[in-house]
């Protein structure tokens, strides 16, 4: 993984058909995902239960690209070493999630895997300082993690802008995680966002059957933000 600040598209995994996780994972890349998005939720952390590691690794052979873990679950240290050795390129774990991040973020790295930090919508960027040299990528929560298809909250483009300042020259990518439309990629992308994960919205409208529209809604979503991503990039 070379780092680039370059719109990457991430299509979320949870709006795809569970049944066919392999076709579907094989489906976006072929229509132009840069990486795949796995959303791994425990019932506890945060109110949905999805899969586990055995999964991850089963999906694993499908991706010829990026696997991009990231867990909704408390306590994570645990589970670090089955996520790595399920092939997981990037594993985000919750500042929330626990009362020692930066043991959290040690571990991923020391499992060999770039390590991700996620943030909800009401945590600030206060901590973010002092975790910055430990982080590949953090990622900006702009819904409450739980579910797909919700509203994007507008009140975190402010700390997107924030922790594009704070990050300045460092290889460390902005990841926004909920809501991500053709309309509000271009909101993300101007703040200072490079990965832009989308569910519902590359989802919508195409299957495994007929894929075609996963490959235009990702093209347009790709084009709204690139199109405002500004000179930072
Ligand atoms: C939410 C997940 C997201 C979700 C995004 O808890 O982390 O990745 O799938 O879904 P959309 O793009 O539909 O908001
Ligand atoms: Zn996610």
């Amino acid at each position: 993984m070379s780092f680039t600040r370059s719109i990457k598209i991430a299509p979320s995994i949870l709006s795809a058909d569970f049944a066919a996780f392999g076709a579907e994972c094989r489906a976006i890349e072929a229509q132009g995902a840069d990486w795949v998005h796995v959303d791994v939720m425990d019932g506890h952390f945060v109110p949905n239960i999805t899969f586990g590691p055995a999964t991850c690794a089963a999906i694993r052979p499908h991706i010829k690209g990026v696997m991009d873990v990231h867990l909704m679950i408390a306590p994570v240290d645990p589970y670090i070493e089955a996520f790595a050795a399920a092939g997981a390129d990037i594993i985000t774990a919750h500042l929330e999630a626990g009362p020692h991040i930066h043991r959290t973020l040690q571990a991923i790295r020391g499992a060999g895997a770039k390590a991700g930090l996620a943030l909800n919508p009401g945590t600030g960027i206060d901590s973010v300082a002092h975790l910055l040299d430990m982080v590949d990528l953090i990622c900006v929560m702009t819904v409450n993690p739980g579910f797909g298809g919700q509203k994007f909250i507008h009140s975190q483009l402010e700390k997107i802008r924030q922790l594009r300042a704070l990050i300045g020259d460092r290889s460390v990518h902005i990841e926004i995680d909920g809501g991500v439309t053709t309309e509000t990629a271009p909101l993300v992308a101007a703040a200072g966002a490079d990965v832009l994960v989308a569910g519902s919205a590359v989802f919508r409208g195409g299957s495994v059957a007929d894929p075609a529209p996963y490959g235009e809604n990702i093209r347009a979503i790709r084009a709204a933000a690139e199109a405002a991503q500004t000179s930072w990039a």
